[in-house]
């Protein structure tokens, strides 16, 4: 993930549950045959293809700038605020009523939602860069974000399904979509998911982005059942980075694992999460924003990092599953400090600068990096077994 930053609450309560796990440990230069040694590699994009970019695709600025047109600030400002409230309070967007309000709510939120789902999609591909899937339903879509940020990340989706239960949301993605020369075709149904998703067509790529929060636990089980039935391929469920949504991410990948589904990204197995409470598994996306969305959120900053947790399911195994950085790694003239999600469990890996080629690389390291290939069993707690 690109341009991320240092999460200081996140970091500490890692650092803790590190030491509280023991999980430090030493990496040994690549030529200390003694010592188990594991590689990551810094995230680039792969080649042939760029990545996703984490920033609203121009088109949809676009789009977005002409509905703006005559749009009070203030009002919008204080629509976002009172739904950004509604939201912290536990509600969800049944608030969204009116087109103002739709707007407000693309304005204050789509650019950090399309960040976290382009950064899923990143990963993703790292994990399966042939990947080229068909066909998208996006469920809970409401402006259309997931589908936006899917069209960016594969080119060679064509068929796309949405499905909402907002009619003010499902309006709004209509009219961005307009004059998208991808996605003015689009399929919207609007009503609640689970019948939507009774009689809708599988897809290559099914995706929940930021909706599974908004429905009840057993509702979150039969969606998660509906949504795999509909799944040809991949599965992606994004939800906020907090460890409410990381709770509902690992009772869905439970949930899912059990019915036979294999986990491509985060996770580089199938196995029990290794993560202890109070920690829990979430990454940083930053983004840019726009000075409409700063004057609707009432701030100055010109940029904002999005927490966010995700996991991507496929059906068939992926080849290669390359431990992930959990965290941004600490970097000091002595030493790299990266803490690791490896296939056989969690870790601590501490790069000396003697080792100059591996300390140069892992300088490069960044919080939900993925990549190498791990050459040998290392300590801590393993994954091994898939989730009953
Ligand atoms: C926080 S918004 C996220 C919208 C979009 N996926 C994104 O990432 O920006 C949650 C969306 O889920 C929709 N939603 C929640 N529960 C739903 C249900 N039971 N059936 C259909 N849509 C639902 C809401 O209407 C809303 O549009």
């Amino acid at each position: 993930m690109y341009g991320h930053r240092h999460c200081e609450r996140s970091e500490a309560i890692h650092l803790a549950a590190q030491r509280k796990n023991g999980l430090l440990r030493r990496f040994a230069p690549r030529n200390d045959a003694d010592r188990s040694v594991l590689y990551i590699q810094c995230r680039r994009p792969p080649t042939g293809r760029p990545n996703g970019r984490p920033d609203l695709p121009a088109e949809l600025k676009a789009a977005l700038d002409a509905r703006l047109e005559g749009l009070s600030r203030n009002a919008a400002a204080g629509r976002a605020a009172s739904m950004s409230r509604t939201y912290r309070d536990g509600g969800g967007s049944g608030a969204i009523k009116s087109e103002t309000d739709a707007l407000a709510y693309a304005l204050a939120r789509m650019p950090a939602t399309y960040a976290a789902v382009v950064a899923s999609f990143n990963a993703l591909h790292e994990i399966r860069p042939d990947f080229a899937p068909a066909s998208l339903l996006d469920v809970g879509a409401g402006p259309g974000t997931a589908t936006w940020a899917a069209t960016e990340a594969f080119s060679s989706l064509r068929h796309f399904i949405l499905l909402d239960a907002n009619d003010a949301l499902r309006s709004l993605a209509l009219d961005l979509t307009r004059k998208s020369a991808r996605l003015r075709g689009i399929t919207y149904e609007p009503g609640q998911a689970r019948s939507l998703l009774g009689h809708a067509d599988a897809a290559d790529v099914v995706i929940a982005s930021y909706m599974i929060g908004e429905i009840g636990d057993a509702e979150q089980k039969a969606l998660a059942e509906l949504m795999w039935a509909k799944t040809r391929d991949t599965l992606l469920i994004v939800e906020p980075g907090t460890p409410a949504g990381y709770a509902r991410i690992l009772a869905l990948r439970a949930q899912l694992i059990a019915a036979g589904a294999h986990v491509a990204a985060p996770c580089p197995h199938d196995g029990k999460c290794p993560l202890a409470s109070p920690d829990w598994c979430h990454f940083s996306q930053r983004l840019s924003r726009s000075r409409a969305h700063m004057q609707v959120k009432g701030v100055e900053l010109p940029f904002e990092d999005e927490k966010f947790a995700y996991v991507a399911l496929t059906r068939a195994p992926v080849a290669q599953r390359p431990a992930r950085v959990l965290a941004q790694p600490d970097v000091s003239k002595v030493e790299v400090t990266a803490k690791l999600c490896t296939p056989s469990g969690l870790a601590i890996e501490k790069v000396p600068r003697r080792a100059k080629a591996d300390y140069a690389r892992a300088r490069r390291w960044r919080w939900g990096d993925a990549g190498g290939e791990e050459k040998t069993p290392i300590s801590g707690r393993p994954g091994a077994g898939r989730d009953p």
